[in-house]
């Protein structure tokens, strides 16, 4: 046995129904005047009303911010800290998607610590203890609800930075699937396309251990079983259930280990091309996983899952051809189709090489691996899938 040392995991608070949990939630924290960052559309959807209709029955003061950002940057955190000092805060509920809750993490870092969010890239950098924190996904995709990582952009180069700490991981995550039955079409589709890589990269990088080769493997299963339905656009209440708990057991794998050159090489395309992150990583999972597939332990899992596709009946294909099936179900438009230049790669290669994650990929990573990636994904047609 290699040796690893494991992480915590939050609550987990689960099925249809379950934001009714959230007062005992924080009151179990110890909150007792809550700020719930979110976004608009989660306003729009709903959500909040009910949330703070709960709140106010439970006699739990609290304050809404709705002015979260997609792909939040350090001034957004400055801004959200900003409004959180107006008032009074002894408890965060991130509740939306990614962004709501790395926004809420990111706020608990400066009002808490003070500085700007690059004081905290790394992990274990806050001095005071920070407040606590409780995640309520409306989509499943990120995973960032088991995570004690916020990932929060620079603000000009766009440069993801992840930003830990133990107190920042949530007390609760709360997974009810009805609340991800608000998502737009399009963002179920790439929350699962990038929960599916979590899934996928977690299990093959240096990083991985016994358990986080648990939620991987776990993870996988969930997503397999609801993910054609989620991208042909008619998931049930069931594949709600499934798709939440494989984001979760994800972001729980991430948690416990690392992820690898997909999200690597995806960054970059976001910072500079401004595609969304479900969007890239798709685009550039099945060329990793073919990269990958030279290394033997690494294709031992890639072939392991394919195994587990053919016996649940889900695929009779090896996995990589599954995910590429998925991606042509999905019809993405290509690199090209989104105005990406071949003349940039060495520059996004470059970048890519520079992304945290990507050094725990199961091939080493290099620029001119990278390259070698973005060409394959620029030459790659998006078609119709027969699945
Ligand atoms: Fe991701």
């Amino acid at each position: 046995m290699e040796p690893f040392t494991t992480r915590p995991s939050p609550r987990l608070v689960g099925g249809p129904g379950a934001l009714a949990e959230l007062p005992a939630c924080i009151r179990e924290s110890g909150g007792k005047n809550v700020l719930i960052v979110t976004d608009p559309g989660i306003v729009a959807a709903g959500h909040v009303a009910r949330a703070t209709a709960m709140l106010t029955e439970a006699g739990i003061d609290f304050t809404v911010y709705d002015d979260t950002s997609e792909n939040p940057e350090e001034s957004d955190i400055a801004a959200a800290c900003e409004f959180a000092r107006g008032v009074e805060v002894d408890c965060f509920v991130g509740l939306g998607g990614g962004s709501s809750m790395d926004t809420a993490k990111g706020c608990n870092f400066l009002l808490t610590n003070g500085g700007t969010m690059s004081d905290y890239k790394g992990y274990a950098l806050a001095r005071t203890p920070l407040l606590p924190f409780v995640a309520v996904p409306t989509t499943a995709g990120t995973g960032s609800e088991c995570q004690s990582y916020a990932v929060i952009s620079r603000d000009q180069s766009h440069e993801k930075m992840a930003c830990g700490d133990p107190g920042a991981l949530a007390t609760f995550a709360i997974l009810d699937p009805e609340l991800t039955a608000s998502m737009p079409h399009q963002v179920a589709v790439l929350t699962a396309l990038d929960a599916l890589a979590h899934s996928l990269e977690t299990a093959v990088c240096t990083r991985r251990n016994p358990l986080s080769s648990a939620f991987s493997r776990e993870a996988f299963l969930h997503i397999a079983s609801a993910i054609e339905s989620t991208l042909a656009g008619n998931a049930t209440g069931q594949d709600r259930s499934e798709m939440l708990l494989g984001a979760s057991f994800s972001g729980l794998a991430i948690e416990n280990s690392m992820l690898g050159a997909a999200h690597a090489s995806a960054n970059p395309l976001t910072a500079r091309f401004g595609l969304a992150h479900g969007h890239a990583v798709a685009l550039m999972l099945p060329h990793v996983m073919r990269y990958n597939y030279e290394e033997p332990a690494a294709r031992d899992t890639y072939d392991h899952y394919g195994g587990l596709l053919s016996r649940r009946g889900y695929a009779e294909v090896p996995v990589t051809q599954w995910v590429e099936d998925l991606l042509g179900l999905a019809a993405l438009p290509s690199l090209g189709e989104v105005g990406v230049d071949p003349r940039v790669f060495p520059e996004l290669a470059e970048d890519a090489t520079r992304q945290w994650t990507g050094q725990f990929n199961p091939r080493a990573m290099t620029a001119e691996g990278f390259v070698l990636l973005y060409q394959r994904a620029m030459d790659a047609v998006s078609a119709p899938s027969a699945l």
